[in-house]
Formats: structure tokens, C-alpha cells, sequence
């Protein structure tokens, strides 16, 4: 009787062809509507585009990049077919992000009201293929099947973001592309560039060429972690920069995926690389050198005209190679020694009504997010930024805490959340530490990250619509290469993404685990040095 029961089960979900946990979609959609049967990749297949446009085009021709090589089928654009994916545009949509995947045994039905939608759609179609077609090459597999469902999706926060430290360590164009490739089958859609810091500095501007010479390169680096001692160095010369042409390649390429890149430029500490080659921008003092170690550098740009002229000259270079609408200014850790010891600064206080050095730091940045925002842009700054008072405009990102972020949004400024508790991807996410590559310190467990809600209880409902979403910062001191990344950015990315993208209410640990231990496969095959260990539990 039991074995009798077992197969009328079976068959009946052999039948369903979706039930909305055996997908296993990483972000979770917000609605899935299973269905019966399955579409199958065939040479039949083509792509028929309803509503012609360079973005749907894009969208389509790297879906067809995905599955030709590994299916070996010869799937492409035809004006109508017996077994269509049918691609339209559609602007009762109403998410701009949004979209609506159908799949029946017949054909496969997206819409969206905009490219991004389409892309989205595709990146659920495509985990809904089997873990194979993501094989660069011909694989043989009895069936390209889809399983049947509707699914009407859309993000829950329009921010989306993984930060990547290419200072501490510098990583080639093609590691980031990769990083992009991931992150945009997670439906991420900003990459934060921590481009510049007292370890290095990692943009060419023309016109500044010790920024190439000088602030590119260190000395040597530490060995082992900042806390062990005496302190060590590898003897070796290190660093490196991208040039303005790689890095609009690198917006191109990130464009093509939906994913805006957003550069940081550090200001008014974090600054030891950029003093090196340019000691006159600092209060006092002439001779830096590119920090070796890690950790917090007294270090401080002077707020002088002179400094401001040449990071508004820095800033027109970068709005210059990034298009898009955010440009992140820093603004974290300064700590005020040499402001303190400065007459000059001193006076400036004086003449602008400024009682503490944190309104010193809060009126510099202003002045920076003001000729940012003269240019159409908006700025972005670590929550250090209000501590001396409020910049209109300015996005916060809460990294010290949630406070941050509260207090920012109770003011009306916009904020993206990455608490280091929740977000910090440089932690630990294995308990015994001794088992694990060495790491930043502190302990980030998967279940935390896919736990945390970026939306801090204490918002009231007002508030919270000035929550754009949240990020998770991948720090690199401890990180020098891009198998290193991978491994402490997945899985807990894919815990990130279902935070930011799925519906707060759908959520569940146990169920996601469920889809992880599939969605590995997947993983598997792109290769991604993803952390094994946590899926075993
Ligand atoms: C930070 O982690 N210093 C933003």
C-alpha cells in the first residue's frame, strides 16, 4: 500500500512540472504558479522577438550564448516557430525590473516592461534548465527540459550590490567580469568599486601620472594577520592599476548585465596611496609612503581649496568613465589627529561656524557631494558622512551598524544597508576558524546573512521607503586572488540575493538550503570555488 501511495505521488509530481520549491531559483521568485509537463530545448526552438530593442536583443543573444554551446543546438531568432520563446515587452508590467515567465509544453512565454525584466527572466529560465547547460562545451544530456510554471516576479529593493576592495588586492578585468557574470545570475545589480585607499590606488588619471607611478604600487605587503607580531613583509613590490579604457570596457560589459557599477574615490581619510604622490594636499608633512599594513592610517586630505580642485578634477575623470547615476565618496574611519593639529584647520572651523571636526568632515563632504550632484549624479558615502550634520541628497551606506542608516532615513536621506554583522562577506563563515583560509576576524554564518531584514524595525512605515536596499562588501586584505573571492562570496552572495530580492514573507533557511544543494550544481559548473562545507549541515 505505502510503495502503491509513494508512486501515485511520484507520478503526480513527475506531472506538476514545477512545484515552487523543487525549482531551484536562487533568488526565490516572488510567485510561482506550478504547471504541467515541461518545454523542451530542441533544434525546433527559436526566439521570437515581439518588440524589437538594442536591450531585449542583448538579453536574448547571451541566453543564446548560455545554451548553444552546451546543447550543441542550433537555437536562434525566427519570425514565429512551432515551439517558440516568445520575448515581448510589455508596460503593464508595472516593476521596472520585473517580469513574467511562462512555460507550458508548447512554448515559453517573457515579458517586461524593460530589458532588465527580460535579462531577469532569462537568468530564471536559465536555472530552471538543468545544471549542464552551463557547460562551455557540448555536453550530452537526454533532455533540455523546463519544467512547467508561471512565474510573476519582481525585487523587493531596488538596490542590490556587492562591493569588491580591488586595493588591499588588485584583481584582472577579466576576474571582475567574472564577478559580474555571478552576480547578475543572482539578479545583483550595482558593483561597488572600492577603487582607492592608503594601500593603493587603482585608476588612471589623466594628467596625475604619480597616481600610476607612485599611488599604484607598494613595497612590500604584510604576511599573516594585522594582529600577529611582530609584523612581517613579503619583500615584494605590489599593486597595479586599470586604465580608463578597461574600465569602460568593464562598465560596458557590466551595462550588458544589468549591473551598474558604482566607483568609490576615498576622501578625507583612507588617503595614504593618493599623499604619496601628491604630500601637498595633506596639512602638514612631506613624505608618505603606499601603506604596507592594513588598518586605520592617520592620514587625512587638508580641506584646503587646493585639495578641492584637485578631487573635483578627480571626480569629473570618474563621472567621465562610470555613466551611471551614483558616485560614492567614502568618508569612512578619519580619524582627526592632524585635522586637530592643524592651524589651518582650526581656522576653517573658525570661518565656518564649525564646532567639532566631525562638522569639519561632514561641511568637506558636502562640498564634494555638491559639485557631484552639479553634474546630475548623486553621491553616496559610508554613514560617517552625517555625523556632523545632514547632506541633502547624499545615499548613506550603513556599514558601522543599523544607527546609520536609521538616523539618515529619519532624516530623509536614501540608504542602502550593509551592516558589517549581516554584510560583511571578509568575516569567517565557519565557526572553527582553524579549519578556515585566514580571514578579517569576527564570524558571518550563511543562516545570519540570509536572516537579516535590511529594513531596521524601528523605521516607521514612512521611513522605510528610504531603504534602497542592501550590499554585501567583500574587503581584501586577506583575499589575493579571485578563487579566494569566490569562496567567501558564495554561497553567502546567494543568501544576499534572496534578502534584497525576494519577498520578505516567502522567506524560509530550510527551504533555501534545499535550493542551494541544487543550485551547488549549477555553482559546480561554472566552477565557482564556492564554500562546500556549509552545505554539508
Ligand atoms: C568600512 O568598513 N570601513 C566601511
Amino acid at each position: 500500500m505505502r510503495y502503491i501511495l509513494t508512486s501515485i505521488i511520484a507520478l503526480y509530481v513527475g506531472l506538476l512540472g514545477a512545484s515552487a520549491q523543487s525549482l531551484p531559483v536562487i533568488p526565490l521568485p516572488a510567485e510561482i504558479k506550478p504547471g504541467v509537463g515541461s518545454f523542451t530545448l530542441t533544434s525546433a526552438t527559436k526566439i521570437v522577438v515581439k518588440t524589437e530593442s538594442a536591450g531585449v536583443r542583448k538579453a536574448c543573444d547571451l541566453f543564446l550564448a548560455l545554451v548553444n554551446p552546451s546543447t550543441g543546438l542550433d537555437i536562434g531568432y525566427a519570425p514565429s516557430s512551432a515551439f517558440p520563446i516568445v520575448v515581448e515587452l510589455d508596460s503593464l508590467i508595472t516593476n521596472p525590473e520585473g517580469y513574467q515567465l511562462k512555460v507550458t509544453p508548447r512554448d515559453v512565454t517573457i515579458r517586461a516592461q524593460t530589458p532588465a525584466g527580460i535579462f531577469y527572466a532569462f537568468q530564471t529560465l536559465r536555472q530552471m534548465l538543468p545544471p549542464m547547460i552551463e557547460s562551455r562545451t557540448m555536453v550530452a544530456h537526454d533532455s533540455w527540459k523546463i519544467p512547467a510554471a508561471e512565474i510573476n516576479d519582481a525585487p523587493r529593493f531596488p538596490y542590490r550590490g556587492l562591493m569588491l576592495d580591488v586595493v588591499r588586492h588588485f584583481f584582472p578585468v577579466n576576474d571582475i567580469k567574472r564577478y559580474i557574470d555571478l552576480m547578475a545570475m543572482h539578479k545583483f545589480n550595482y558593483l561597488h568599486l572600492h577603487l582607492t585607499d592608503d594601500q593603493g590606488w587603482r585608476i588612471e588619471i589623466p594628467g596625475y601620472p604619480e597616481l600610476q607611478s607612485i599611488s599604484a604600487w607598494r613595497k612590500e605587503t604584510l604576511i599573516g594577520h594585522l594582529n600577529d607580531e611582530p609584523h612581517r613583509y613579503d619583500g615584494a613590490r605590489y599593486g597595479g592599476y586599470y586604465t580608463q579604457a578597461e574600465l569602460k570596457e568593464l562598465v560596458r560589459y557590466a551595462a550588458d548585465r544589468h549591473v551598474a557599477i558604482v566607483p568609490e574615490i576615498e576622501m578625507p581619510g583612507h588617503a595614504t596611496a593618493l599623499l604619496a604622490a601628491h604630500p601637498e594636499l595633506a596639512c602638514s608633512g612631506s613624505y608618505f609612503e603606499v601603506a604596507r599594513d592594513w588598518g586605520i592610517f592617520p592620514n587625512l586630505l587638508c580641506p584646503k581649496e587646493d585639495t578641492f580642485l584637485f578631487l573635483e578634477h578627480i571626480l569629473f575623470e570618474v563621472m567621465n568613465i562610470f555613466p551611471d547615476k551614483y558616485i560614492h565618496i567614502g568618508g569612512d574611519e578619519c580619524p582627526k589627529e592632524q585635522w586637530q593639529k592643524s592651524e589651518f584647520c582650526h581656522n576653517m572651523k573658525i570661518q565656518n561656524d564649525l564646532q567639532t571636526d566631525e562638522q569639519l568632515q561632514t561641511w568637506f563632504m558636502r562640498r564634494i557631494a555638491r559639485y557631484v550632484q552639479s553634474y546630475g549624479r548623486q553621491v553616496i558615502g559610508w554613514d560617517e558622512l552625517l555625523d556632523g550634520g545632514n547632506i541633502p541628497g547624499a545615499v548613506i551606506m550603513s556599514w558601522r551598524g543599523e544607527q546609520g542608516g536609521v538616523a539618515a532615513a529619519r532624516k530623509g536621506n536614501r540608504v542602502i544597508m550593509t551592516p558589517h554583522r549581516y554584510c560583511y562577506f571578509d568575516y569567517y563563515q565557519w565557526r572553527n576558524r582553524n579549519e578556515e583560509p585566514l580571514a578579517a576576524g569576527s564570524y558571518l554564518p550563511l543562516s545570519m546573512v540570509y536572516m537579516y531584514d535590511p529594513i531596521p524595525k524601528e523605521l516607521t512605515g514612512d521611513q522605510k521607503q528610504f531603504i534602497m536596499g542592501a550590499q554585501g562588501n567583500l574587503w581584501t586584505e586577506y583575499i589575493a586572488d579571485e578563487r579566494q573571492v569566490e569562496y567567501m562570496a558564495y554561497p553567502r552572495a546567494c543568501a544576499l540575493s534572496e534578502v534584497t530580492w525576494s519577498p520578505a514573507d516567502r522567506k524560509s533557511y530550510n527551504l533555501f538550503l534545499n535550493r542551494l544543494r541544487e543550485h551547488s550544481k549549477r555553482l559546480e559548473m561554472l566552477n565557482v570555488n564556492f564554500a562546500r562545507h556549509l552545505l554539508a549541515k
